[in-house]
């Protein structure tokens, strides 16, 4: 067992860990943070994306241990202390960018993600930005929409998905 601390969320847990033991499953089953999924087994879906240091990754491909130190970020700490959702889990909510939502913690942790490197994506980008979350339901275009009203509102903007062509 090796001893591990880092920080979730802005709380700061310290464990031991089998030097096996994936980040994801770290997360639900020590640290209880259940919002983080497991889509698949081979690393390709994304649902398990969180925040390492800032950027998004899939937690499923890296090691409780890697993350020693670190600071992780999971959707369940993305919402404000006093519960208000953030601009891009508000924006899934009202586009309508999920419908079963399993997918929807690793495609709203990409997406703040992208947003923070490109805070006006196009289409393309937006997509090109979500490319290694996979969603089974929803056919995308309502998180491409999503994704914009949020960047619209997080840099102020009045940009709309209508605005940008996009089709429902
Ligand atoms: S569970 Fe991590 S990519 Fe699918
Ligand atoms: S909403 Fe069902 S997988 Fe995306």
């Amino acid at each position: 067992m090796t001893r591990v601390s880092m920080q979730v969320d802005g709380v700061t847990y310290t464990d031991e860990v089998e030097p096996r033991t994936l980040l994801v499953h770290h997360l639900r089953e020590a640290l209880g943070k259940v919002g983080t999924v497991v889509g698949c087994d081979t690393s390709n879906c994304g649902a398990c994306t969180v925040h390492l240091d800032g950027q998004a990754v899939k937690s499923c491909t890296v090691l409780a241990v890697q993350a020693d130190g670190a600071e992780v970020t999971t959707i369940e700490g993305v919402a404000a202390p006093d519960g208000s959702l953030h601009p891009v889990q508000k924006a899934f909510h009202e586009m309508h960018g999920l419908q079963c939502g399993y997918c929807t913690p690793g495609m709203i942790m990409a997406s703040i993600d992208l947003l923070k490197e490109n805070p006006n994506p196009s289409d393309t980008e937006v997509r090109e930005g979500i490319e290694g979350n996979l969603c089974r339901c929803t056919g995308y275009q309502n998180i491409v929409r999503a994704v914009q009203q949020a960047a619209g509102e997080l840099s102020g903007s009045a940009t709309t998905p209508e605005t940008t062509g996009a089709q429902a």
